[in-house]
């Protein structure tokens, strides 16, 4: 019965808003990371961190960034930790200002960018 109505509502959900209209925006993405101070920390090109300590971002896998931003925002909300949530206050405050889409857009711009981390092609 719940089952049943689980997979009505993501039918409904999938028909409503289709897949293109939640896709990325790579520009908008650049735009939050400028408008949130990202760059204060990470970098302006986010391949660079003002410290050796704080990760590089640019050219790390998408859906890697997503799920790193989604797990500091879970713990801000006080998740316990587990492998699919992260206790760091520092990003906990930044993840919990963003929206889903925000985390989408960010992690498709910061993915495109050129950095240590991305395989040369
Ligand atoms: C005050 C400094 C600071 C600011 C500003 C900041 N970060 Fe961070 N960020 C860090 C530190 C430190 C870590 C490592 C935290 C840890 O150990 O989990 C981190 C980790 C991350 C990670 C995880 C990377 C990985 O490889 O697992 C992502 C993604 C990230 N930050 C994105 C962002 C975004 C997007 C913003 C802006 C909304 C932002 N950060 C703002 C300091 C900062």
């Amino acid at each position: 019965m719940i089952k049943r109505l689980v997979i009505t509502t993501s039918v409904a959900v999938g028909l409503s808003f289709g897949g293109a209209s939640v896709a990325a925006d790579i520009a908008a993405g650049k735009a939050a990371y400028e408008r949130l101070n990202c760059a204060s920390c990470h970098g302006a090109d986010a391949a660079k961190a003002i410290s050796p300590t704080y990760p590089i971002l640019a050219g790390q896998h998408a859906d890697y960034l997503k799920h790193a931003l989604t797990a500091y925002k879970r713990g801000a909300q006080g998740a316990p930790a587990t492998a699919n949530v992260r206790k760091n206050a520092i990003m906990g405050a930044f993840a919990s200002q963003m929206t889903k889409q925000d985390i989408d857009n960010v992690s498709a711009w910061l993915a495109q960018q050129p950095g240590p981390l991305s395989v040369k092609k």
